[in-house]
């Protein structure tokens, strides 16, 4: 059986370690690679994810370029933007040009949370392309969303579902802590979030619960959304470490689904160590404890990867994480009706 091909559009730290997995997996042949900082660029990255360099690879600054460079591929592993504003146009490109995608952008989790026009006019290109296109990722894509639906499965009937992560800021560069207001003293934090809004900080509770309601057949309206600052010292001043935020949802019929989302620098200092929960509920009741917590790059990263196989051979279309067999890496036969639910209107 030939290998699956992959082109990967974006080198930075994500990027990056999906590259060093991808090249290294049997079952896939790394085609191309692009940077939007430019082939220069793009030439580092793949020799800092694989040392003396991928054979064959063709290495771009655009996906026109690398796809005729190559001569195509399969599937495009996009991790790149977060947003679906700066996507949509990364991934109508790659379905013209016959990929199937597999982005981790937050946005692309559950895109029709996040605008119902855009996922649309997605889901309309993959099946012009004849490709599949979908979001993955720890969070959102597994931890808060996948893995409940998972466990939601062996349930007779559920009450409440609480999602608890909390996870160290330690790992992470400027840019994102800049984003949860790491370092801003609490009255600066005051005016930054003023200003920030429903930006600041984890911006994906809401493609999380318009997946579970989907895949639910449920609706889930959000009637409460908080965030407040963690707080730790810095030269005897108080300082912003992270951020601590909830997100609750219910339905009609009175379910509740209730996500908390503590993230901070400095966990260990205090003693604390990163930790996930999953508490049902429900009949049989349920209650699953991480510790330490799942690390979100490595598990966003082998994600991606696993897909794979699943997506090259998925029917056309815009899906979600739920459509796909629990199979790493294994060829399988064209999915006969994966649509979920929400495609007709019914939830979401
Ligand atoms: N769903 C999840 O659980 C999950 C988990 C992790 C990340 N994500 C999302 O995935 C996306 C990628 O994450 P990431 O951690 O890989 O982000 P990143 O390191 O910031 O890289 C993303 C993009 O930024 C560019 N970039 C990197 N360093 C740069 C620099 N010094 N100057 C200019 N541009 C630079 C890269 O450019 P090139 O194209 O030139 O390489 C790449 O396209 C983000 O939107 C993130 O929010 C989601």
């Amino acid at each position: 059986m030939r290998c699956v091909r992959t082109i990967h559009w974006g080198t930075g730290a994500m990027g990056g370690r999906v590259l060093a997995l991808a090249a290294a997996n049997p079952g896939l042949e790394v085609a191309a690679v692009i940077s939007q900082r430019g082939v220069e660029t793009g030439r580092q990255a793949v020799e800092r994810a694989v040392p003396g360099g991928i054979p064959g690879v063709v290495v771009a600054a655009d996906l026109e370029a690398a796809v005729a460079g190559s001569g195509g591929a399969d599937v495009l592993l996009l991790a790149t933007h977060g947003r679906l504003a700066e996507l949509e146009e990364q991934i109508v490109r790659a379905c013209r040009q016959g990929l199937s995608v597999i982005c981790i952008a937050e946005d692309t989790i559950f895109p029709w949370a996040v605008d119902r026009a855009a996922a649309a006019r997605l889901d309309a290109a993959a099946v012009a392309g004849g490709v599949a296109v979908v979001g993955t990722g720890a969070n959102p894509g597994f931890l808060m969303d996948y893995l409940p639906l998972v466990l939601l499965q062996a349930n007779r009937g559920w009450r409440e579902l609480r999602v608890h992560r909390k996870s160290s800021l330690d790992p992470y560069g400027a840019s994102v802590l800049e984003a949860m207001g790491v370092g801003l003293s609490p009255a600066d934090f005051e005016v930054a979030f003023e200003r920030a809004g429903e930006s600041f900080g984890h911006v994906a509770f809401e493609e999380s619960i318009g997946f579970l309601g989907a895949h639910l057949g449920m609706r889930f309206e959000i009637v409460e959304k908080t965030t407040e600052p963690i707080l730790g010292e810095q030269d005897g001043e108080p300082v912003v470490v992270g951020l601590d935020q909830r997100c609750v949802a219910v339905a009609a019929s009175g379910q509740r689904i209730v996500l908390e989302h503590p993230q901070s620098r400095g966990l260990a200092e205090r003693g604390e160590q990163p930790s996930d929960l999953i508490e049902i509920d429900g009949d049989p009741p349920l209650r699953l404890r991480a510790e330490p917590g799942v690390d979100g790059g490595a598990a966003t990263v082998g994600l991606m990867v696993n897909l794979v196989g699943a997506v090259a051979d998925a029917s056309p279309g815009l899906h979600t994480m739920a459509n796909f067999p629990v199979r790493a890496l294994t060829r399988v036969r064209r999915a006969a009706s994966v649509r979920p639910e929400h495609e007709e209107g019914a939830a979401a």
